[in-house]
C-alpha cells in the first residue's frame, strides 16, 4: 500500500514492483526485479493505460477503486500487448464489462488471441483523438518498439508521453518512482540491458519512433514507460539515451569474451586486455562467457565500440557456450562494432574457424587477424596476440 502517487494533474502511477519472478520472458535474468506500470486518468471519462503483468496484480482493482470509488473504467488505452502489461486485461474486462478497448489494428488480432473478441474496441491507428473532459490524448503508432502494435498515447493537456516499453528499465522502484528520486546510476545499466536485451533487435523502428516524435513537436513534459522509473525533471535525459543506443553510438572501450575449458584461452584474454590497458583504453571488461548471462554481455557489447572473442575448441566447433553468444549477437543484429578473434585448438582446431563465420555474418570490421594457437600459448603467440591488442587500442584510439 503506497497510498496515491500522482504523476500530473488528475494522472496517477498504478504499478507493481515483481521481486519473485527470476527470469524476464523467462530468458532475462531480474536480480534486481523489474517494475511493471500502468497508469489511470480520473476525469469526467476514466481511462486505464495499460495495466499489470498477472501474477505481481494482486492489489491492482484495489488499487483502481482507491482511486475512482464505485466509478467504471471508460477506457482501457493499450500501448503493448505483451503479458506483462496485459496480465490483468481478463480482471478488468470482468470488473469493468462496458470497458472500450483502445487500440489499433494490430492490438485488435493480438487481443483477440489472448482474450476472444472486445465488446467495445475503439481504434485510433487513423489519427483518433479522445476526449476525457479535461484531458485530450492524442495516439502515435510506433509499430516494433517491441512488438508490432505498439503505440505511444499523449496528452495534449499535461504533456505526459504513455510510451510503452520505450524509455524502460530492469529493476524494481525501490520507493523512488520519479527520476528525482532515485540514484539514476543504477538505473542506467539495468535500463542499458533492457534496451539491449529487449528492444535493441528493433533499433532502426526506435529511430523511427523517436523521428515521429520530432516531427510532432509534442511538448513532451513526463515520460511514463512500462517499467522502470517515470520521467519529469529530465525527460530528454533518457530520449537522448535512447537516441544514442539505437543508433549504435558507442562508448571508448572494449569487452572481451573468452570461453575456456581449462584456462589456456582464459590466459590469452588476460594478456590481450593487459595489453590495451597500456595502450590507454580504460574501459575494458573482461568476461567468461561460462560464468556471465549472456544478457550481461548483450548489454556491455552494446555500450563499448570494441568486441574481442576467444573460444578454445569443443568437438571441432567454438565451444557451446560461444556459439550461444555469437548466435544472440547476430539474433540482436548489433552493429557497428570493432571486432578481434582468438581461440585455441588442442587437435584440429573449430573455435577460430567458427568464429569467423560469426564475423563474416555479423559484418563487423575485424581489426586484424585472427590469432590462433595450439595448446599453452608460446611467446610466438604472445607476439600475434600483441598485435591483436594494438590494432584495436590504435583503432578506439582514433
Ligand atoms: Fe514490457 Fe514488451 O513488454
Amino acid at each position: 500500500m503506497l497510498g496515491k502517487i500522482q504523476v500530473a494533474d488528475k494522472i496517477y502511477w498504478l504499478g507493481a514492483n515483481d521481486r519473485r519472478k527470476s527470469l524476464f520472458e523467462n530468458l532475462w535474468p531480474l536480480p534486481n526485479g523489474v517494475a511493471y506500470n500502468s497508469y489511470i486518468i480520473v476525469d469526467t471519462k476514466i481511462a486505464l493505460v495499460d495495466t499489470v503483468d498477472f501474477c505481481s496484480g494482486k492489489n491492482y482493482l484495489d488499487s483502481i477503486k482507491e482511486y475512482i470509488g464505485s466509478r467504471s473504467v471508460d477506457y482501457l488505452i493499450i500501448n503493448h500487448m505483451e503479458l506483462d502489461h496485459s496480465g490483468e486485461i481478463r480482471s478488468i474486462l470482468e470488473a469493468y464489462p462496458d470497458v472500450t478497448i483502445v487500440g489499433n489494428g494490430v492490438t485488435k488480432r493480438i487481443f483477440e488471441g489472448y482474450f476472444g473478441s472486445a465488446k467495445n474496441f475503439l481504434d485510433v491507428s487513423k489519427g483518433h483523438e479522445l476526449d476525457l473532459g479535461h484531458h485530450q490524448l492524442s495516439f502515435t503508432l510506433t509499430p516494433w518498439v517491441h512488438w508490432p502494435e505498439t503505440m505511444m498515447t499523449y496528452d495534449k493537456t499535461t504533456g505526459v508521453l504513455f510510451s510503452g516499453d520505450a524509455f524502460g528499465s530492469f529493476g524494481t522502484l525501490d520507493g523512488g518512482i520519479f527520476d528525482d528520486e532515485i540514484n539514476f546510476n543504477f538505473y542506467e545499466d539495468e535500463m542499458c540491458r533492457y534496451y539491449s536485451n529487449i528492444v535493441g533487435k528493433y533499433s532502426s523502428n526506435v529511430q523511427k519512433a523517436l523521428e515521429k516524435i520530432r516531427n510532432l513537436n509534442l511538448d513532451v513534459r513526463y515520460i511514463c514507460s512500462t517499467h522502470g522509473p517515470v520521467w519529469r525533471e529530465n525527460p530528454e535525459k533518457v530520449i537522448n539515451l535512447y537516441d544514442k543506443w539505437s543508433s549504435y553510438q558507442a562508448d571508448k572501450g572494449v569487452v572481451i569474451v573468452f570461453a575456456s575449458m581449462y584456462g589456456n584461452t582464459e590466459d590469452v584474454a588476460d594478456y590481450i586486455g593487459r595489453k590495451i590497458a597500456e595502450q590507454g583504453i580504460r574501459n575494458i571488461r573482461i568476461f567468461d562467457v561460462s560464468k556471465t548471462h549472456v544478457s550481461y554481455l548483450i548489454r556491455d557489447i552494446w555500450k563499448y565500440q570494441g568486441v574481442i572473442l576467444g573460444s578454445c575448441s569443443y568437438n571441432m566447433e567454438m565451444h557451446p557456450n560461444m556459439q550461444h553468444l555469437c548466435t544472440e549477437l547476430q539474433n540482436m543484429g548489433i552493429k557497428e562494432k570493432k571486432l578481434g578473434l582468438f581461440g585455441t585448438y588442442s587437435w584440429n582446431g573449430g573455435g577460430v574457424k567458427n568464429l569467423l563465420k560469426f564475423a563474416e555474418a555479423s559484418n563487423w570490421e575485424q581489426v586484424s587477424d585472427a590469432v590462433e594457437l595450439m595448446g599453452i600459448p608460446s611467446a610466438e603467440d604472445y607476439k600475434k596476440c600483441d598485435k591483436l591488442a594494438e590494432a584495436m587500442s590504435k583503432i578506439l584510439n582514433e
